[in-house]
């Protein structure tokens, strides 16, 4: 009989606290349409502490998982940007915008340095499950609701750059572009690193 573990396993030992980056754009990931959670498990509720952890520690008022690398439906919000005063809605649904539109400005913790107005309506209404997998219907407005359709875009693979005004595009050509290059070389220096011997 072969005793497969040399080192006893703690099975009571605690998931080691998780840590994300940002992806900023144009990583690939930002623009694949996002999968629908399936297990409200313990890794779940770890990934939406990271999530929290990196939305506040980047002075952000709302995040949505491809932001950090990871096809799911999950998006957290806190429109005061406030520690304490998170949401986070798991395979949201809009069920319905409404409300006059409104023009203002938005950044996207994907580009930073970016900001443009945009135009949305006033008022969602969604859909979404919480942490233990509990159904929830939900009306935004103002400001909550603006991040709401914002992250949510995230899930459809729709970013801050296809909203802007074709102005606002040139504006932010040069920033753009440098974001592109910046891409670009992070993914030859990892090539050249995985091709060293
Ligand atoms: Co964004």
């Amino acid at each position: 009989m072969v005793e497969s573990a040399a080192l006893p396993v703690t099975l009571t030992s605690p998931m080691p606290e998780l840590e994300f980056d940002l992806t900023l754009y144009p990583a690939p990931v930002l623009r694949r349409v996002a999968s629908p959670v399936e297990a409200f498990d313990d890794e779940l509720h770890s990934i939406v502490e990271a999530m929290y952890r990196r939305m506040y520690a980047s002075k952000g008022v709302g995040l949505a998982a491809p932001q950090v690398g990871l096809k799911k439906r999950i998006l957290v919000l806190s429109p005061t940007g406030e520690e304490g005063d998170q949401q986070v809605l798991i395979n949201p649904t809009i069920l319905e915008k409404s409300g006059p539109s409104t023009l203002f400005e938005e950044g996207c913790l994907s580009f930073p340095g970016i900001y443009a107005e945009i135009e949305r309506p006033e008022l969602c209404k969604v859909r979404a499950f919480d942490l233990e997998g509990n159904e929830h219907e939900l009306e935004f407005d103002g400001f909550a609701s603006r991040i709401v359709q914002h992250e949510y875009d995230h899930l459809e693979g729709i970013l801050l750059v296809d909203r802007m005004s074709p102005a606002d595009k040139q504006r932010h050509k040069t920033a753009l572009d440098n974001l592109v290059f910046d891409f670009k070389q992070a993914r030859e220096k990892r090539a050249r690193a995985a091709r060293r011997p």
